[in-house]
């Protein structure tokens, strides 16, 4: 359990840590892509982290179903993130890639994180979806009233190993502990691949919009044409899901 200052200042930290790391315009070596683009991941978490922890106190009650819905894009985001690596990216890196340190590390957030969850889906109404698979909220008899000051404090008992977490990984998957560890240009290829195939199938108007919508400021991440990024995005996939967005401000200061 962190203060409310450690917790916010862990946040900014790491937000800047992985805005900087993706600040450089994309690696053409694929190794130094990898840290590159994990980054960009990461950064999502912690920006969105930043939202979250900052605004959860000060959303009027009439928007805070809504809110709780763009909370859950974040906690669901945050386990299919962290369960695509376990089950697929590490291991396609090879049988020298040793990824216990990594599982171990989920271990220490992933209860605090779907503590978190369990709380706001029973927010929402019986019946209704969340988070980017469209999950249905089970049938509940009281429906919990949103406490803004109960997020934050769920919040502190697991965002500061969380993020920890996520910078460490950066450099994991460096370019020197990549080849160390024996990857190939294959293995990062058909993993490329893989990557590719998984970001087409996740939902349009819940994941890809999130992302998206959330990307560290100032960087060309994700590798995606601006066109998709600029326009498509936010004046296109992002209108069913607009309720959740809304409080997506333009420019976050972190
Ligand atoms: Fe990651």
């Amino acid at each position: 359990m962190t203060s409310p200052q450690d917790t916010l200042l862990a946040i900014r930290n790491s937000y800047h840590f992985f805005r900087d790391v993706c600040a450089k315009p994309r690696p053409d070596d694929i190794f130094e892509f990898q840290p590159w683009d994990m980054a960009g991941a990461h950064g999502v978490y912690a920006k969105t982290a930043f939202l979250v922890y900052k605004e959860a106190t000060n959303i009027p009650q009439e928007k805070h179903i809504s809110w709780v819905g763009l909370i859950l894009q974040w906690t669901t985001s945050v386990k299919h993130h962290h369960h695509f690596e376990e089950t697929v990216f590490f291991p396609m890196l090879g049988d020298k890639f040793n990824f216990e340190q990594i599982q171990t590390e989920h271990d220490l957030f992933v209860p605090g994180l779907q503590k978190l969850e369990d709380y706001l889906v029973s927010c929402l109404p019986s019946g209704s979806t969340y988070g980017i698979d469209g999950l249905v909220v089970p049938e509940h008899e009281n429906t919990a009233e949103y406490d803004g000051q109960h997020v934050r404090e769920l919040m502190n008992s697991f965002v500061v190993p969380m993020l920890s977490h996520l910078q460490a990984e950066i450099d994991y998957i460096s370019s020197k502990n990549l080849r160390e560890a024996d990857v190939t240009v294959k293995h990062l290829e058909d993993l490329a691949k893989v990557l590719q195939k998984y970001i087409m199938s996740s939902p349009k108007t819940t994941a890809m919009v999130f992302h998206i919508l959330m990307r560290p400021d100032n960087t060309s991440w994700p590798a995606a044409p601006g066109f998709l990024k600029d326009v498509l995005v936010p004046y296109v996939f992002a209108i069913p899901k607009r309720d959740l967005w809304q409080f997506i401000p333009k420019k976050l200061d972190i």
